[in-house]
């Protein structure tokens, strides 16, 4: 693609747009012409493209190196808007105006007149859908005027991305316009929760926590480990670095970097030593996990070596995503 201006701030592979009226009016534009692009939400960095555009959709896939049994979540402007497309219940109504906009995604079944792509669901009766409250990417929905499906914007299988940079590092090449709404607040993906059947059941820990969730709707169930069949992208080793994980080190052995949590953590060079939170803030924690793990994970150190992570809040998603990583499993 050419470089037409708006805010650019870098000369070579993709444009990365500042968001200005100009780049969001553009974004917009390349949506509706069924090409992809990576924009900023809360939780991390997607992979965009017109939901109901199956050429544009099967772009997405091709890009991430996605197997497509994987669906996508179906981004959407606001709650209404979504409904046009499946299926609230009572539910599904109630978790919406709790945390709408922001990092929750809803499984629910796609309406017979639903018409967005199927294999943006691959091929299920139910679809994910999201609203996400950044104000960068709600700018981008109401400029597309479509429903975004968009995966989050790595390679399939890899670290996802909380700034900018992380996108061009994963997926040179594969997509050629970025807006840059700077790094991620939370750090880590959406809460995925099943309604399509009568038990809910959040299939991915994330951004909302499963005690604000059962204020709300009381009991819910937690998927805990292997794959389920309805929903093919919860499989063990997920969220990878290159190096090796090891999950609940006191300290690194040689050869090893440090990912530390707490005011104890050991202290070393940035760049082989790193803390998540030195005051042992999990929200913290959270927002730094992906870039810290991106960091470490250089040549020449034999594994990352992870302190214990409390399993409380969003530290529970933080010890799925690290589990994950590590190859353990949920
Ligand atoms: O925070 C997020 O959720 C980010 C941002 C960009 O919204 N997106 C994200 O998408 O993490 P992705 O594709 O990396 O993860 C979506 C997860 C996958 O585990 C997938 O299997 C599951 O949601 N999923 C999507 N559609 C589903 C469906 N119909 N039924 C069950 N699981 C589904
Ligand atoms: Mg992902």
């Amino acid at each position: 693609m050419t470089a037409r201006g708006c805010g650019r701030v870098r000369s070579a592979g993709p444009d990365i747009l500042k968001t200005d009226a100009g780049s969001i009016a553009r974004a917009g534009e390349m949506i509706r012409a069924g090409d992809l692009v990576a924009f900023p939400t809360e939780t991390v960095y997607g992979l965009g493209a017109d939901a109901t555009n199956d050429a544009a959709v099967a772009a997405v896939f091709a890009a991430k190196d996605r197997p497509t049994f994987n669906p996508l979540i179906v981004h959407f402007a606001d709650a209404r808007a979504a409904s046009r497309r499946v299926a609230f219940d009572e539910r599904a109504r109630l978790l919406a105006e709790s945390f709408w906009p922001g990092p929750l995604t809803l499984v629910l079944p796609r309406r017979e007149a639903c018409r967005i792509s199927l294999l943006a669901s691959s091929g299920l009766d139910t679809l994910a859908v999201r609203v996400p409250g950044h104000p960068v990417a709600q700018r981008f929905l109401a400029a597309a005027a479509r429903p975004i499906a968009a995966p989050s914007a790595n390679v399939a299988g890899r670290v996802s991305p909380t700034t900018a940079r992380h996108v061009v590092d994963s997926l040179d090449g594969r997509v050629s316009l970025v807006l840059d709404g700077g790094p991620c607040r939370i750090g880590i993906e959406s809460t995925v929760i099943d309604l399509s059947g009568d038990q809910a059941l959040i299939l991915r820990p994330g951004g909302v926590t499963r005690e604000a969730v059962e204020a709300v709707i009381g009991g819910i169930a937690e998927f805990g480990g292997g794959a389920p069949a309805n929903s093919p992208g919860l499989q063990d080793r997920h969220y990878a670095p290159a190096r090796p994980l090891r999950l609940n080190a006191a300290c690194a052995r040689t050869g090893e970097a440090f990912l530390g949590f707490g005011r104890d953590a050991p202290k070393g060079p940035r760049g082989d030593v790193m803390n998540l939170s030195p005051s042992e803030d999990v929200d913290e924690a959270a927002a730094n996990l992906f870039a810290m793990i991106r960091a470490l994970d250089r040549k020449g150190i034999s594994a990352i070596a992870v302190a214990p992570i409390p399993d409380e809040g969003l530290g529970r998603a933080i010890n799925d995503r690290l589990r994950r990583a590590a190859g353990v499993g949920a």
